[in-house]
């Protein structure tokens, strides 16, 4: 390739990052939210009803204006464009999750690129860096994989339907803002959730949600500890979304808990990325963020699984594994039956 498409090629990923970054101020701050209410509005109207500074709100306006989120249909007078509509929460399939990853991203490689220097791998505290991040967390990992549990997950995954025939208990590890358990809960009305998460924010957003949808006779929350948990009774299902890296540095007494509460004939359904046993593979275009986020995950102190390795623990609990693979491959859920 010449050097000066090479140049063109760099310029346009790194406006891409910029526009992310835009759009991120946008959400957070419900800038997108209120032009949409509004149709259109002068920065200082906008100021006002969001609580933000007029300054800084008509700077972003300019910004935002520049990479085309926002029409000027009058001079200082500001309406979302189709693609700044894309930024609203409540329309299906919006692209809030990329503008809060991208944005989420530039933090962690900043981090990165200091503590590369001293190996330190500071844990889940990081995360609490970011004030504006942490409240975003969950509805972005919703966005990113409430699509897929629809499309590719929750009919093919047959513990769900086969629990919910007779009735039974999911309870959902490390549930972050309970997006999954919504779901489950909201498709089977034969099922009951408790959600567990370490995070108090997660379980606040996960109980307003659960209010809003009017699951909160079947579904619970509790912030609480994956090592150290207490239910009543054996369960039906344990589910663990991307969080099982999380605890794999103990994964042998992770996966005693499971199967010690799950009942006979019960499952536990874990979805984790598959880091792929191909290197190349890492190259494909929906894996390329793996890699990334995979460095990430180290400085949390994790890493990314193969399939195999939760196959192999489940062999050593006596749990039986079943894989399905999804996301083209880039995503994996592993269940495992305890006997009857
Ligand atoms: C990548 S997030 C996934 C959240 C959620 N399952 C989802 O799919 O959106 C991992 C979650 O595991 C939780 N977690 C990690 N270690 C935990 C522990 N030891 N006890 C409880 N929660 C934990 C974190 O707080 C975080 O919400």
């Amino acid at each position: 390739m010449e050097n000066e498409e090479l140049r063109k090629r760099i310029m346009e990923q790194a406006q891409g990052a910029l526009s992310m970054s835009i759009a991120y101020i946008g959400v957070v701050n419900q800038l997108f939210a209120h032009l949409a209410d509004a149709d259109s509005a002068a920065p200082t109207w906008l100021a006002k009803k969001t609580g933000m500074n007029a300054d800084y709100v008509a700077r972003w306006c300019d910004a935002a204006y520049a990479f085309e989120y926002l029409e000027q249909p009058a001079e200082n007078t500001f309406g979302l464009t189709p693609l700044g509509h894309t930024f609203l929460d409540d329309q299906p399939g919006n692209l809030i999750s990329f503008a809060v990853q991208s944005v989420l991203s530039a933090h962690m490689a900043e981090r990165t690129a200091g503590l590369m220097r001293t190996g330190e791998c500071p844990g889940e505290k990081i995360l609490n860096e970011w004030e504006t991040i942490l409240p975003w967390f969950g509805p972005m990992l919703e966005h990113m994989f409430g699509p897929l549990l629809k499309s590719e997950v929750i009919d093919r995954v047959s513990v769900f339907s086969e629990v919910n025939a007779q009735g039974g208990t999911i309870i959902d590890l490390g549930c972050g803002n309970g997006w999954y358990l919504r779901a489950i809960i909201g498709r089977y009305p034969k099922l009951r959730g408790i959600g567990l998460d370490g995070f108090e924010e997660n379980i606040e957003q996960a109980v307003r949600a659960a209010e809003r949808e009017g699951l909160t006779n079947r579904l619970t929350f509790a912030v609480g500890d994956i090592y150290n948990f207490h239910v009543d009774e054996p369960v039906n299902i344990i589910a663990m979304n991307r969080s099982l890296h999380h605890v794999w540095d103990q994964k042998k007494k992770i996966f005693a808990i499971l199967r010690d509460h799950l009942c006979p004939g019960g499952s536990v359904v874990i979805w984790e990325p598959d880091w792929p046993l191909e290197y190349r593979d890492l190259r494909m275009p929906d894996r390329r963020a793996l890699a990334f986020q995979n460095l990430s995950e180290h400085v949390l102190g994790n890493h990314f699984l193969h399939a195999d390795e939760i196959v192999a623990e489940l062999n050593a609990v006596g749990l039986k594994p079943e894989v399905f693979s999804i996301a083209g491959g880039r995503d994996v859920v592993v269940t495992g039956m305890r006997s009857k």
